[in-house]
């Protein structure tokens, strides 16, 4: 029988956005509740924008601590500070973190956040410290993704492992052209390099969420859903092997397999 991922599909963004928040939010209390600690996997990009802000609508209506909440992100453009406007600690800054921190008294970003340092002097010793960060919060319960065009997930680009761990890659050109947008337009100015969590990180995630959002990307989901088999051509292939992986897809993401 051929592998698929279970998909979730909705109309829009916004209804997708929201439900994901839903059961991100559900899985993230019920721990934490329990006085259980919970380390949720970041991802950036335009696809989480939304879901980021339905989840800081839910938290804010949280009464419990979350002293023991975490957060992981995925990646991090290399040679940006996380001054850097353009830096995805910004990003997080921007669209979660800092809004988190304003609602929760407990929400801690100095300590509860880790994201790779883009400045780093050694890049080894950057991604050694990665990896070992992750696992001293005991590994990542639930692990947010969004996929790029040509199949990478976090900068895993085609090519890649699912042996990789978190590691300097260099980007593809595809991302370069697509990221510009968030650079003024200017292709020049996309880092060429980044850090990103390897694919075998991702993959000991306990539970991964994949966002898919839009028509640009219809043609990679086409093929994603075309393969039987994990390819190192297309690294988000290598969640067909995952235990408890599920999409949540809007209406123009799936559209050139459904119509
Ligand atoms: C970016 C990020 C990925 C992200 C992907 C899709 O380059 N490094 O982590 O998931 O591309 O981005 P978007 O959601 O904007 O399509």
């Amino acid at each position: 029988m051929k592998k698929a991922i279970q998909t979730r599909v909705f109309p829009d963004n916004d209804q997708m956005s929201r439900e994901a928040a839903l059961e991100i939010f559900k899985d993230v209390t019920v721990r934490l509740e329990q006085n259980e600690s919970f380390v949720l996997g970041m991802a950036t990009g335009n696809s989480p924008i939304k879901l980021y802000k339905e989840l800081l609508g839910l938290f804010s209506t949280y009464k419990g601590s979350l002293t023991k909440f975490f957060t992981v992100n995925l990646d991090e453009y290399y040679g940006l500070g996380k001054e850097n406007p353009d830096s995805y600690y910004q990003y997080m800054m921007k669209h979660f973190w800092g809004p988190l921190a304003e609602i929760h008294s407990t929400f801690h970003i100095e300590t509860q956040t880790i994201i790779p340092n883009g400045i780093a002097a050694d890049p080894v010793e950057e991604s050694a410290r990665y990896e070992k960060a992750i696992a001293d919060l005991g590994g990542i319960d639930l692990q947010i993704l969004g996929i790029g065009t040509n199949g990478h997930i976090g900068f895993n680009e085609p090519g890649s492992p699912g042996s990789s761990r978190t590691r300097l890659v260099e980007l593809a050109e595809e991302t370069i052209q697509v990221n510009r947008a968030h650079f003024g337009g200017d292709a020049n100015k996309v880092p060429k390099q980044a850090y990103t969590m390897g694919v075998q990180t991702i993959f000991e995630a306990r539970e991964i969420v994949l966002l898919v959002s839009g028509a640009s990307k219809a043609a990679i989901m086409k093929e994603l859903n075309s393969l039987n088999n994990p390819t190192e051509d297309i690294p988000a292939s290598f969640l067909l092997n995952h235990p408890n992986v599920i999409i949540f897809a809007d209406q123009l993401a799936i559209s050139a397999y459904t119509s």
